[in-house]
């Protein structure tokens, strides 16, 4: 494209190279991000993982407003153009603040109970989230509005987070946990789980293993992407569709190991950084 050609286009359309920023209380927040950077291949991304205060299911509201408050000011001062929150148990507890106290658009996560409800044929779905969801008034709000005529099993997930943070995510201890929590949902005859905790999709192996075939398993990445391209199409912030270098930055506050392992095999222009945040 000629030079001026391509400054009218950046003009008009005012594209932004600027990245997504994205945060979670360790490394679950990636099954978003992995997502994110399939839709969006033009777009850089910074990913904060707060695996040092995880997990953030156990902590009172407070808490987890201060600690999103603290990524959020860390992203936008890393220039980020548009925030993910990519964590349920922030959104759930945090995003409202976080709207009213940053201009930067925000994208949350919340367990997809809606579609859950509106698929279910047996009127019985099962949601498995933290405590500090489940808890929530946004889960609250969200829940009373599509489960009406539904049955909903919810649990809590307790013990889950840390495990997957230990990397043990084949362990007999967080087998044990998960047959705990999910084989009475059975009882209820659910036909469909909503993983309400961005970390969960990892363990969707074993989940479906001790559910079987009949319950559909709902996570919400593929839509969080969806909605970032749309967000970022309104607000004109889509980066440009150039010959360029994309790169994908990640910081997490304790040991990297695990987070390298569970993203060993997405994208190669990506670089993970040991950092106190
Ligand atoms: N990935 C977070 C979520 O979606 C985990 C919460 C936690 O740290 O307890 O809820």
């Amino acid at each position: 494209m000629g030079f001026f050609l391509h400054l009218y286009f950046k003009k008009t359309l005012k594209l932004n190279n600027q990245p997504i920023g994205l945060f979670d209380s360790g490394i679950g927040g990636t099954s978003i991000w992995k997502e994110v950077i399939k839709l969006l291949p033009n777009e850089n991304t910074i990913y904060l993982a707060d695996s040092k205060n995880a997990p953030y299911g156990e902590k009172t509201a407070e808490d987890i407003i201060a600690l999103s408050v603290k990524n959020t000011e860390y992203l936008i001062a890393k220039g980020c153009k548009i925030i993910i929150v990519a964590c349920n148990t922030a959104t759930t507890n945090a995003i409202d603040y976080l709207r009213s106290n940053y201009n930067i658009p925000f994208i949350g996560i919340e367990p997809a109970i809606k579609p859950a409800a509106l698929l279910s044929k047996t009127g019985a779905i099962g949601i498995l989230a933290t405590k500090g969801t489940l808890s929530s008034k946004l889960f609250e709000k969200t829940a009373n509005e599509y489960t009406k005529n539904i049955t909903k099993i919810e649990q809590d997930g307790e013990g889950l987070v840390p495990l997957i943070e230990a990397g043990k995510l084949n362990s007999p201890e967080l087998a044990h946990l998960l047959t705990t929590y999910l084989k009475p949902m059975l009882n209820f005859n659910i036909d469909h789980l909503v993983l309400g905790c961005t970390h969960y999709p990892y363990l969707i192996p074993q989940i479906q293993q001790i559910l079987g075939e009949q319950v559909k398993i709902i996570d919400s990445g593929e839509a969080v992407a969806k909605q970032t391209k749309a967000v970022l199409e309104r607000n004109n912030l889509l980066a440009e569709i150039m010959p360029r270098k994309i790169k994908h930055q990640l910081y997490i506050n304790s040991s990297k190991t695990v987070l390298e392992n569970i993203i060993a095999t997405v994208a190669t222009n990506k670089d993970i950084f040991e950092q106190e945040f």
